[in-house]
């Protein structure tokens, strides 16, 4: 009979074991370049020992499931919340019942809980525990070049077709435009975020803190990805930020739009950070800017500044246990703010 418990020290060498058994040896070795981060230079993280719920039988390491403290905060009230990142299960242990325990341990020790873009044996697992429905987290692109309309699915000629006859749209949307406000890249984040923060956390109705520490971690000092960072500046006072990164995909060049942050309701500020982003991947020839919004407003801003809806099939969920949430929290997201750069999405 397996038991769970909190991450221990001499637990390492398992779970390192674990992760490589399911996930391959790059894989581990990835995650072994990333693990001091992740886990211990979370700012959130308050014991110092990685926020990792382990199965043990004996000495041996069975499943584990790693999570990602963060502050959540639900219309300005904050309570300790971490993301579920990587629930793993040893094969010969598997259908026994040890996935749930794991995530019910964790769920009883977290004042939230939530899950972005699980596996289907992972959404199977929540929907088992009643989790609240999940959510699809929409994702917009904004076409830069006739190569954006290319789909993995069709063949070449159908893709050269459709590049050809999207050219004259493309051609329209992507056009450069000036810039209204300051605009200064970021290379790191100070306080003055964190103020941002505060003025603007009671306006969602849920989003994970979003401070200058946070900030730091998340972006600017992981190993392993490299992001850059352009601040909203009017008169000298911070209004807003994004952050993205520039990569190579099987049908060419994207910069993904990772997170943004601005008043909702600020649409000229929310313009000057789209344009940035624009003539930032146009100078590094992406053929397409992607990004992840749940909220409605941002959602508004990114279609009016070029962005269309394309099919997504990331999914948030999210329980909260720490205070009662208003009738209709879980169905009513449009004030949510959800984005690629949340969980450990992107890595
Ligand atoms: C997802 C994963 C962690 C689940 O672990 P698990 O210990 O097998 O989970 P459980 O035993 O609680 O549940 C799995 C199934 O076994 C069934 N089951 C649980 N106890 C059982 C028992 N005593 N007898 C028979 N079936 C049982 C459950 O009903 C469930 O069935 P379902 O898939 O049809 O809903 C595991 O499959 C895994 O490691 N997968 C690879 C990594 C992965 O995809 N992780 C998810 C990331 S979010």
């Amino acid at each position: 009979m397996s038991e769970i418990d909190r991450f221990r020290p001499d637990d390492r060498r398992g779970v390192d074991t674990l992760y490589r058994r399911t996930h391959g040896a790059d894989a581990a070795n990835a995650l072994r370049l990333r693990w001091d981060w992740q886990h211990r230079r979370n700012p959130y993280n308050q014991t110092g020992q990685p926020e990792i719920w382990v199965a043990r039988e004996g000495p041996t390491v069975v499943g584990h499931y790693s999570t990602l403290p963060v502050r959540v905060s639900i219309k300005g009230i904050e309570v300790e919340g971490a993301w579920g990142s990587d629930a793993m299960v040893a094969p010969e242990r598997r259908r026994q019942g040890i996935g749930e325990a794991l995530v019910r341990t964790w769920d009883r020790n977290s004042g939230a809980v939530l899950a972005l873009g699980a596996t289907t044996d992972g959404r199977k697992l929540l929907d088992r525990l009643h989790w609240p429905d999940a959510h699809i987290v929409p994702c917009l692109v904004k076409p830069l070049t006739r190569r954006a309309v290319r789909l993995p699915q069709w063949p070449g000629p159908i893709n050269r077709l459709v590049s050809a006859l999207a050219w004259p749209v493309v051609h329209v949307v992507s056009r450069s435009r000036p810039l209204r406000a300051e605009c200064e890249p970021v290379r790191r984040f100070d306080s003055s975020f964190t103020a941002l923060w505060e003025r603007l956390a009671p306006k969602f109705d849920l989003a994970v803190r979003r401070d200058a520490s946070y900030l730091n971690w998340r972006y600017i000092e992981p190993p392993h990805v490299r992001y850059s960072v352009v601040a909203l500046k009017r008169q000298g006072e911070i209004h807003g930020y994004a952050v993205y990164r520039h990569r190579h995909e099987p049908l060419g060049r994207v910069t993904l739009l990772v997170d943004f942050l601005a008043d909702p309701d600020d649409v000229a500020g929310m313009k000057t950070l789209l344009r940035w982003v624009d003539r930032a991947a146009r100078a590094e020839d992406s053929d397409k800017v992607r990004a992840y919004a749940m909220n409605g407003p941002f959602r508004r801003a990114l279609r009016r500044n070029g962005y269309f809806a394309v099919k997504s099939t990331l999914e948030v969920s999210v329980k909260v246990n720490a205070v009662q949430v208003p009738k209709g929290f879980y169905d009513e997201t449009a004030k949510w703010h959800v984005t690629y750069g949340d969980s450990d999405q992107d890595h």
